[in-house]
């Protein structure tokens, strides 16, 4: 449900949505090349619709998930110290979620009397559109122009950035860490186009760290992030009138150690035929075999910076939080 706005707050919302038909598409397509596979995967962004951004919120909620936690105290301690360096005047935020942490940050840039704008773009409509309605009213004069869509495909409706009115692109929450080492650093390049001259990029990254810590994130004791992971098949039974039965399989995820990542997949408990009717694509799962739906890459000082570089970018600054589990990363176009 979206409030009611008094007129003057009505007036400093726009939202406008990019997805049409063309989702239905990028799920067929994605369906069809990564579920015919000999190893299966699927892209993770299929997660969230309104009931994976749901159960994406309690993950965050679990003990076992620090990321968020973590990155909250950074936000909650070192909010007014990143809006000084930066003088930023806007705030575009990509995979914006419920914008829980973007307060913090908004709230620093209010302080200083810089706060204009905020850009949240994000697939979940429902939680653009709470979130645009609700921080208009809680930020006295704050403009936010909100866009439904796909950050791979829509930066292109990012409004250009403004000369002499900074902007900080934020990618929190780890989710940089979702794309495979290559497109991630193509991605990166399309995100520094966002940053005019004089724009940072802040980039939430989880730390390498002990494995057992990492795997417990992404197993919590709740089964919340199992729930989670089985939801994709939810997502295609409803989306592509698909007949998998979500119950037989089990959620994995592991550390690799080589690659510093942590891999999610789903696991067919017995041997299974899946039928895709709006694909008229039938799969067969063996017994135990198992179907990828998400890395998330751990980040040392390297490899954040050697990314960065690829995308001709340095980083500026690094922040931990006390416990040393994450990090918020600063970065900006060499002068
Ligand atoms: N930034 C929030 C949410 C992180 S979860 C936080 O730090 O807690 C990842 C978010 O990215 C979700 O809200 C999801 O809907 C969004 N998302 C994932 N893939 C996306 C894509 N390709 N385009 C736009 N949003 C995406
Ligand atoms: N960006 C989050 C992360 O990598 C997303 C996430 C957390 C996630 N837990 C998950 C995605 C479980 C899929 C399944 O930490």
């Amino acid at each position: 449900m979206e409030p009611v706005l008094a007129p003057s707050a009505r007036s400093r919302v726009i939202v406008e949505s990019h997805l049409g038909g063309g989702e239905h598409r990028t799920l067929a397509d994605d369906v069809l090349d990564g579920l015919t596979r000999p190893f299966k995967e699927l892209p993770p962004k299929h997660f969230y619709d309104a009931r994976g951004a749901d159960l994406f919120d309690q993950i965050c909620e679990q003990p076992e998930y620090y990321p968020t936690r973590s990155e909250r105290s950074i936000l909650a301690t070192r909010s007014a110290e990143i809006v000084a360096m930066t003088g930023a005047a806007e705030l575009v935020e990509l995979g914006s979620g419920t914008a829980a942490k973007t307060r913090l940050l908004l709230a620093a840039m209010h302080e200083a009397g810089t706060l204009d704008r905020y850009v949240p773009i994000d697939v979940t409509e429902g939680m653009v559109r709470a979130s645009a309605h609700a921080l208009v009213e809680e930020f006295d004069g704050l403009r936010v122009h909100g866009i439904v869509g796909d950050f791979e495909r829509h930066l292109d409706r990012v409004p250009p950035p403004v000369a002499g009115r900074p902007r900080i692109v934020a990618f929190l929450g780890g989710t940089l860490g979702n794309f495979t080492p290559g497109s991630r650093r193509r991605f990166l390049r399309s995100l520094s186009a966002l940053l005019g001259e004089d724009g940072y990029l802040l980039l939430g990254t989880d730390l390498v760290k002990d494995v057992a810590t990492l795997e417990a994130a992404y197993d919590d004791a709740a089964g919340v992030t199992a729930e989670f992971n089985r939801n994709v098949l939810h997502v295609l039974n409803r989306e592509l009138d698909a007949d998998f039965v979500p119950t037989s399989f089990d959620h994995v995820a592991f550390f690799d150690r080589d690659r510093e990542w942590i891999e999610m997949r789903l696991r067919a408990q017995r041997p299974q035929r899946v039928h895709v009717r709006k694909l008229d694509l039938q799969l067969t799962f063996a017994a135990g075999e198992e179907l990828r739906t998400e890395i998330s890459a751990k980040f040392t000082r390297e490899r954040i910076e050697g990314d960065l570089a690829a995308a001709g970018m340095v980083l500026e600054d690094r922040l931990l939080d006390a416990d040393g589990l994450f990090a918020l990363n600063l970065a900006r176009k060499p002068n």
